[in-house]
């Protein structure tokens, strides 16, 4: 894969927002994980698309026993972060090992699994192509355990106050995520969707939560960073868009600063159980 294809995460944007997304994630799908685990030993758990950790740092310790992370991502400098502020301790006190490693998620390999007791992602799946997320919902389903695939988003958004521009904004930015790629057509909004029918297919049982964002005056710099991030993508996205854009932001990015806007960004998160 070229350099230019590959997303770059920045660690400032995944430090702003593990606090919402903590507060996001489906809690009664982990309590479901917890009981569908395998009672004593060690459990083996691998985290893909890692970031900096926070998925760990989320879920070890609401979960009990001996937990080992093994952390996947691509990026080092990302990977570094994660391996430095490690998750824990477990639900019962039992401190929280990890290992990280560097891995391109698209070409795992079934023996990069074995043994794993659940296997995780965060905020990944509508970074994958069609046939990325099929592959690798075939190297889960083969792994034999569940797989916990939390905050992907799911193109629903909804600013108070309303503005005019708001739905052709979220078109274009939708439409940016589903942009065709060397590696294939981007999933976006398609992704939980896609997901849950091909583990369906491979025999899983799967469970979908929503899992949206509701930011508020107290989120406003993680709204300010996220409607940067989601206008820049819609005026990309579609050209035509590029003169109401600026206006549109600053608007935006006024109320946010001032606690006037309130954002609720749609995500779903999926447990697949074998
Ligand atoms: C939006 S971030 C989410 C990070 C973290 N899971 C979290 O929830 O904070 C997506 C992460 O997936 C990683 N990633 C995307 N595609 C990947 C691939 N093919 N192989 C390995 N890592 C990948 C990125 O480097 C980035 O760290």
């Amino acid at each position: 894969m070229s350099d230019a294809e590959v997303i770059r995460v920045s660690p400032g944007w995944l430090a702003l927002r593990e606090p919402a997304d903590a507060e996001a994630r489906a809690r009664d799908l982990a309590e479901a994980l917890e009981r569908a685990l395998p009672v004593g030993g060690s459990r083996v758990i691998h985290d893909l698309g890692c970031g900096a950790g926070a998925m760990g740092r989320w879920l070890a310790p609401l979960l009990a026993g001996p937990q080992h992370w093994i952390l996947h991502d691509r990026d080092e400098d990302l990977l570094a972060r994660a391996a430095a502020d490690v998750p824990g301790p477990a639900a019962d006190g039992t401190p929280v090992t990890v290992e990280a490693m560097r891995t391109d998620i698209a070409r795992m390999q079934a023996s990069d699994l074995a043994g794993a007791t659940l296997i995780t992602a965060s905020a990944l799946l509508d970074l994958l192509s069609g046939e990325e997320l099929e592959r690798l919902a075939r190297l889960c389903a083969g792994a034999g355990c569940p797989v916990l695939l939390t905050l992907s988003v799911v193109g629903r958004v909804e600013i108070t106050p309303a503005d005019p521009l708001d739905r052709r904004v979220a078109a274009a930015f939708d439409a940016h995520q589903r942009r065709p790629t060397g590696r294939g057509v981007l999933l976006g909004p398609d992704a939980v969707a896609f997901a849950a029918r091909a583990f369906r297919r491979l025999g899983a049982e799967v469970l979908v939560r929503p899992s949206p964002w509701r930011l508020g005056a107290a989120h406003s710099a993680l709204t300010a960073e996220w409607l940067s991030g989601w206008v820049g993508a819609a005026r990309e996205q579609e050209i035509e868009l590029a003169g109401e854009c600026g206006p549109y932001a600053r608007r935006r990015l006024a109320q946010a600063g001032v606690g006037e806007l309130a954002v609720t960004v749609g995500h779903a998160d999926l447990l697949v159980l074998p």
